[in-house]
Order: C-alpha cells, then sequence, then structure tokens
C-alpha cells in the first residue's frame, strides 16, 4: 500500500491550446478511496494515464509512497488497473484470466492458485472459475476484470468508468460491493467517473475537475454542503441546486416576489451575486418565493416539481422538492421558504464561494 502525490502535474497534448490536466496538485492518503469526477473532456482519464505510466507527463511530478514514478514504465509502478473495456481473454476460463499477469510474471503455480482463489471466494467467483467469459453475465465478467487487477496485489487500484457497460441495477449494487471490497482490501484506489452519485456514494473524498482544473477536492459531505464556487455547487447534487444571478442592494436580493436578506458579512460590496438553493431545501409555505409549476415528477419516495419564478430580468426556471405523498398539480402555484443557512452565494464575477 502507498499514498499518491501528483505535485503540479500537467499533460499538454500536442496541438492543443489549452492543457489537458493543469498543474494537478492532488495528494491521496494510504488506503484512501478518491474520486476523480467531472464532465467529459476534464482530464480524468489523463490524470489517470500519467499515473499508471501509459501517459508522460509534461510538467510537473508523480509520486507513489514516496518514490517519484514521474519517469518509470507502467510496470515498474505496482499499480493495476480495471478499465472500461475490460476485454477478458474469451479462450480462458476465469481463472485462467484472473492469474494470467502472475502467470507472465513467471509467479510459481501454486502461489497463482492460491490468489486467484482468494479473489474469487472475495468475489463471489468461485463456482465460476472454470467457464469461459462468455458464460457469465455482465456484472460477472466485471468482478473477473476486479479479480484480475486484485490478484497482483498492487500498491495502487486505478479504475476508469469500470461500471459503465453496465445496466443501471447492476451498476448500483457494483458499486457498493466495489467500495466494499476496497475497504476490506485497504488498497490505495482512485477511480474515475463523470457520475456524480457514484463519486459521491463510493469516494472517501471527491476531486472535482474542470477544464484540466482541479476544482474541490473533499469529502462528500463537504462538497454538498459547501462547494467552493458555482461549477462543483451545479455539478454534485440530483438534480442540481438552483443558481440565480441576482442583484444585491443593501444586502437584500429579491427572488419571486419574496426579499431575502442575506449575511452582510458575505455579501460585502457586491452589486451582483449568484445565490446557490438545493431543490431539497425548500418547503413549501404561505408566503415565499411565488413559482408556476410545469411538470411534476413523482419517484417514489420523492417528488419534484419543475417550473417558472420571477427574476429582476424576466422567468427563471426552478426546481423544488415537494411531499411526494401530497404533490400539487401541474399548473398550479407554489410559495417556498428556504433557511437562511442553506442558501449558498457566490460572486458573480468570479464564480467563487462567498464567506
Ligand atoms: N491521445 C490524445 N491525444 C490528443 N488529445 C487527447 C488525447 N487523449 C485525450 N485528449 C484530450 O485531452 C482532454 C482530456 O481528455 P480525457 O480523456 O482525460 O477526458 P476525461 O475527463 O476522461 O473525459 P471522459 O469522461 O469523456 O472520459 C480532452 O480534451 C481530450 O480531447
Ligand atoms: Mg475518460
Amino acid at each position: 500500500m502507498a499514498s499518491v502525490t501528483f505535485e503540479k502535474t500537467s499533460k499538454l497534448w500536442p496541438g492543443s491550446s489549452q492543457p489537458a490536466v493543469n498543474g494537478l496538485d492532488l495528494e491521496i492518503g494510504d488506503g484512501e478511496f478518491l474520486v476523480l469526477v467531472g464532465p467529459s473532456g476534464c482530464g480524468k482519464s489523463t490524470s489517470l494515464r500519467m499515473l499508471a505510466g501509459l501517459d508522460t507527463v509534461d510538467g510537473g511530478r508523480i509520486l507513489i509512497g514516496d518514490r517519484d514514478v514521474t519517469r518509470l514504465e507502467p510496470k515498474e509502478r505496482d499499480i493495476a488497473m480495471v478499465f472500461q473495456n475490460y476485454a477478458l481473454y474469451p479462450h480462458m476460463t476465469v481463472a485462467e484470466n484472473m492469474g494470467f499477469a502472475l502467470k507472465l510474471a513467471k509467479t510459481p503455480k501454486p502461489e497463482i492458485d492460491k490468489r486467484v482463489n482468494e479473489a474469487a471466494k472475495l468475489l463471489g467467483l468461485d463456482p465460476y472459475l472454470a467457464r469461459k467469459p462468455k458464460a457469465l453475465s455482465g456484472g460477472q465478467r466485471q468482478r473477473v476484470a476486479m479479480g484480475r487487477a486484485i490478484v497482483r496485489q498492487p500498491r495502487v487500484f486505478l479504475m476508469d468508468e469500470p461500471l459503465s457497460n453496465l445496466d443501471a441495477k447492476l451498476r448500483v449494487q457494483t458499486r457498493t460491493q466495489i467500495a466494499q471490497l476496497q475497504r476490506r482490501l485497504d488498497t490505495t484506489t482512485v477511480y474515475v467517473t463523470h457520475d456524480q452519485v457514484e463519486a459521491m456514494t463510493m469516494g472517501d473524498r471527491v476531486a472535482v475537475l474542470k477544464d484540466g482544473v482541479l476544482q474541490q477536492c473533499a469529502t462528500p459531505r463537504e462538497l454538498y454542503a459547501k462547494p467552493i464556487n458555482v461549477f462543483v455547487a451545479g455539478f454534485m447534487g440530483s438534480p442540481a441546486m438552483n443558481l440565480f444571478t441576482l442583484p444585491v442592494s443593501d444586502g437584500v436580493i429579491e427572488l419571486g416576489g419574496q426579499q431575502i436578506a442575506l449575511p452582510r458579512n458575505a455579501t460585502g460590496q457586491s452589486k451582483e451575486v449568484v445565490i446557490g438553493i438545493r431543490p431539497e431545501h425548500f418547503v413549501v409555505a404561505s408566503s415565499g418565493i411565488e413559482m408556476e409549476v410545469d411538470v411534476v415528477e413523482e419517484l417514489g419516495s420523492d417528488a419534484y416539481v419543475y417550473g417558472r419564478t420571477r427574476g429582476p430580468n424576466g422567468e427563471l426556471q426552478i426546481v423544488a422538492r415537494v411531499d411526494w405523498r401530497n404533490p400539487p398539480a401541474k399548473g398550479s402555484r407554489l410559495q417556498l421558504q428556504a433557511e437562511p443557512k442553506q442558501i449558498h452565494i457566490f460572486a458573480a464575477d468570479t464564480g467563487n464561494r462567498l464567506i
């Protein structure tokens, strides 16, 4: 096991004007499960591939433990990677697939068998060891790919969207299994996903990237409660946080006919702020922010209403969670309240969190 450190690590692809990864500073603790998340093209895979040694590093360093691995070959780094396309060898059994890397490394046969059997037990694959991949379900194949990484007993696991080939239900099951397994093995893991729900549920900490730049790295709880800027605020959470750009005068904003006083120390001299309110932090009341309901989305244990409210320059889209036992009708009008401490405030010019 080992820690992983990115030190001002950068990657500039030839012919590109913007670095794909731009001065990444990130320390991942020994045994930690760190999730890299962000929209498509933000540099997640490139960061992981530089750590694996599959892509070269153009600036800065990468350390595994206290060893500088920046210029080392992949096989010298003592890592194991699970990709989205974890192509198994179709002519080999599950056991042979899992043991193949060890065989290449000339590990003695009894040792291979021992490690394969241990990993199979851990993954619930022991009944399938003699089968070929084509006789397995998608989830079982995915577990074989995990097994292939586990038997190598690496210092670090790297996973790049390993669940994206699975259907929605299996994804949820498998993500729980991977998280449990990682906790049991206690191996440092860097996990890439573009799915913020996956990130929030699996990671000890989550690092949010945008355009190659690290925005925030924090526990899921902190990311949710204190997003550092408008981007993180809007990216983490589903449905996304409501974000409204509003003029502020004397520390007061107006939304949907309701005046809301913001904490003085938050707004300072700002003439304009972005305020953020999560859909789940609204409560329906007899007075408040007026909303006209366009769509009601009932999800069983939750219901969300989508509609419009009034801003200074016309209508604004708004979404709120409501009581699922008693959802309002389409076309109805609601009044919403939000507790002041649940209102996030960001600078309109920089997008950075105020306070
Ligand atoms: N081999 C390459 N040559 C040139 N540019 C590349 C190469 N690989 C990636 N890029 C560029 O680098 C940027 C980051 O790509 P990367 O694959 O790291 O994104 P990502 O965050 O993993 O996205 P996704 O969620 O779509 O997988 C993108 O703009 C991409 O076009
Ligand atoms: Mg990728």
